[in-house]
């Protein structure tokens, strides 16, 4: 059966977000049903609302959400009604070569339908029967939502769920960047730009991954008092710093071994990748604008043996990791609880959408 939900849609680009009335439809072959609890708020959301993710709108945003499975979709053997599940924004065919090679992270199915359900079509309509897209095969910012499986992770029932959503995008991102991408190892130094909901996450990373030295940069003092609660040995303004660039290479003695850019920034890409030392890794996290680019100069990629990378969704192996997580959860040593500065109620969606804009949150979550 199809059902009504409130949901969160970016209509028009460089709008605010609006919270409509839509239908979901039933589940259909290898898809299921969810009765969403919680959805975060990240970047990349809002980054569909002003075009630098150029998902076509209308756009049922959330990407970052946990709920209930409560329907499913024919054929459907591996999910039960009741299971607690979080979403996951890259689809996982099992198939492709990349599922095949422990890589879902790129998954070949994922990148083939950026902004539907893996088959490219969706089922969510808007009150004149039109239909609407959904970030990346999810589309959680809702209080129901239809997703394929290869979509969907299934979770142990006693982690709550407003603090399971974030670990299905920010803190596998930012963790997964630290231990999955980079392989920080024990002593190492460690620089993040940008201390978001994201590079919190980076920190707290580089905490478990056991870096001697790490330092946070941000633009916004608040975050950077954040970064010092997650693990930051040290932290810079890059706002206020008269040469960040001197001021990093003081204090890290030279360079750091890692640095990883969670702003979505050419221009802080080139700050992480000449923050590194001889043999370094910058790891690039953000998610900038089709038209950006960063410029590096090459021969130091030959002399110096450093490396610039990306990294998707952490590296993950969600199926793998999100448990993983989640323990670590369990055992005091990953913070979520502090993750959540607000939690909103969807009517109050544009408000949170305006206060991760203004750097107000480590995370806003929106509860259901
Ligand atoms: N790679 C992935 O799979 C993935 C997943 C999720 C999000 N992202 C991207 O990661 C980025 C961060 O997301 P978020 O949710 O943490 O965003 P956020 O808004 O919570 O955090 C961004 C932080 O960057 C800081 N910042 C802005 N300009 C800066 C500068 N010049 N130097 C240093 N810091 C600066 C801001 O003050 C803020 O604290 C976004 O680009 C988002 O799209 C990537
Ligand atoms: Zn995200
Ligand atoms: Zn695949």
């Amino acid at each position: 059966m199809s059902q009504r939900a409130q949901a969160v849609i970016c209509r028009e680009i460089n709008q605010p977000v609006v919270v409509e009335e839509i239908e979901v439809e039933a589940p259909q072959r290898g898809e299921v049903m969810i009765k969403l609890s919680a959805c975060g708020v990240c970047h990349s959301d809002f980054s569909v609302t002003n075009g630098t993710i150029p998902f076509p709108p209308p756009v049922v945003l959330g990407h970052e959400g946990a709920g209930v499975v409560v329907a499913l979709g024919e054929g459907v053997t591996e999910l039960a009604p009741g299971d607690h599940v979080v979403s996951s924004f890259v689809s996982m065919c099992g198939k492709c070569r990349y599922c095949q090679t422990g890589r879902p992270q790129l998954c070949d199915q994922a990148s083939k339908a950026a902004y539907t359900l893996p088959d490219g079509t969706v089922r969510t309509r808007d009150r004149e029967g039109r239909p609407l897209n959904v970030f990346s095969g999810c589309g959680v910012m809702a209080e129901f939502a239809t997703l394929h499986t290869d979509n969907v992770v299934k979770i142990a029932p006693d982690i709550p769920l407003d603090r399971a959503a974030l670990v299905s995008c920010g803190v596998m991102t930012g963790v997964g960047a630290v231990v999955n991408t980079a392989r920080v190892t024990p002593g190492s130094i460690a620089v993040v730009f940008g201390v978001g909901g994201v590079g919190l996450n980076a920190i707290q990373g580089c905490v478990i991954a056991g870096a001697a030295m790490i330092v946070a940069v941000d633009t916004n003092e608040a975050k950077l008092e954040m970064a010092r609660t997650f693990g930051a040995t040290h932290v810079l303004n890059a706002k206020t710093e008269e040469n960040l660039a001197k001021s990093l290479r003081k204090l890290t003695a030279g360079g750091a071994d890692y640095a990883f850019e969670c702003v979505g920034s050419g221009e802080v890409v080139a700050q992480a990748y000449a923050a590194l030392r001889k043999g370094g890794v910058a790891v690039v996290v953000g998610v900038a604008s089709q038209k950006d680019s960063t410029t590096i100069r090459t021969a130091s990629l030959t002399f110096e043996e450093k490396t610039l990378t990306g990294s998707y969704f952490g590296s993950a192996r969600p199926r793998e990791d999100f448990p993983r997580l989640l323990a670590l959860y369990r055992g005091k040593r990953l913070k979520l609880d502090e993750l959540i500065t607000r939690r909103y109620r969807i009517d109050e969606a544009p408000q949170a959408f305006a206060d991760l804009a203004a750097g107000r949150n480590a995370r806003g979550i929106i509860v259901f």
